[in-house]
């Protein structure tokens, strides 16, 4: 068991990415707090995991874009636990429309989620990494952000933010002894992708050198790694996890 004895805390666990996360971390023996707005979703899988875990796995409900919300689920979460190791700053929305037509709120409500949401996460939960001397943080980024990608300037620009974040906090948090990394997923089968109109999935299958898109146990085995003592040498790194799409 590659987390026996860790307490992770992964927001956007009660669907996709984050969810296959929670149930891998569990079965590798860590405690885990789902942490979502998505609570009739996100009660019901937590108790289910809950039943075949060896360690406690519990559902806290949380907006990650408004301060007082994360901070009061922090809080929870490291009394409910008694301590928190693992971050996975997972939680991510899109609202994607071509710049010519994306509207101001959409652009900010982006950048509220997957920017904001990152750094309000981040900074509630270090002070509790700082007194264990060691701690992993684990950010989302997306190809996305990487490459750029036909209607999302929103999206991109918080996932290329995310990464220069994340190279920030792993200069300035190394010595405390914690590792702070991202992973760039490629386009993976969850309902973020399912609005993505057919024809374009089909443009990016075909780029994909290992020919299909991504399921979200890839993505939670990159986190697994990252959260895991195997990684504790890795630090500032992008791990992209897109079946080659781009190089
Ligand atoms: N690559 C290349 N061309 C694209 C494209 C893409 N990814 N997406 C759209 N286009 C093209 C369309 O084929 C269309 O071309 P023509 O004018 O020649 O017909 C043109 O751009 C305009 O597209 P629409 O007619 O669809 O314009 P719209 O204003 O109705 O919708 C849109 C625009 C909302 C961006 C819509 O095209 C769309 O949803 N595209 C997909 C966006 C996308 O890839 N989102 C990823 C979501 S999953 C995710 O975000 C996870 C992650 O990290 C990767
Ligand atoms: P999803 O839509 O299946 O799950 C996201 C979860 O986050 C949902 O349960 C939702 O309720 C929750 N959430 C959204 N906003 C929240 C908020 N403000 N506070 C708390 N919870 C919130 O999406 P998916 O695909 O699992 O995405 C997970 C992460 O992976 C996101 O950061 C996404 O940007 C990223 N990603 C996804 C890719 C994909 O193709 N699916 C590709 C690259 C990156």
């Amino acid at each position: 068991m590659r987390l026996k004895g860790k307490v992770a805390l992964i927001t956007g666990a009660a669907n996709g990415i984050g969810f296959a996360a929670a149930e891998l971390f569990a079965k590798e023996g860590c405690s885990v707090a789902l942490v979502d707005f998505d609570s009739e979703v996100g009660e019901e899988k937590a108790k289910s995991l809950s039943e075949m875990s060896e360690g406690k796995v519990s559902f806290f409900q949380g907006d990650v874009a408004e301060r007082s919300s994360v901070d009061s689920f922090v809080k929870r979460v490291r009394e409910h636990f008694g301590k928190i190791d693992i971050l996975i700053n997972n939680a991510g929305i899109t609202r994607d429309g071509m710049i010519h037509k994306l509207s101001s709120e959409d652009f900010q409500k982006v950048l509220d989620v997957n920017l904001t949401g990152v750094f309000n996460c981040t900074q509630a939960v270090l002070p509790y990494l700082i007194e264990n001397g060691k701690g992993k943080i684990i950010n989302t980024s997306s190809v996305s952000g990487v490459y750029g990608n036909v209607g999302q300037t929103n999206y991109a620009a918080t996932k290329a933010a995310v990464v220069g974040m994340t190279k920030t906090w792993a200069k300035e948090l190394g010595r405390k002894g914690i590792n702070v990394n991202a992973v760039a997923p490629g386009f993976t089968e969850t309902s973020m992708v399912a609005s993505v109109p057919e024809n374009v999935i089909q443009q990016m299958k075909a780029m994909i050198p290992l020919g299909r898109l991504g399921k979200p146990d890839d993505i939670a085995k990159a986190y697994l790694y990252l959260a895991s003592d195997d990684s504790d040498y890795v630090n500032g790194t992008v791990l992209h996890v897109d079946g080659g799409i781009m190089m």
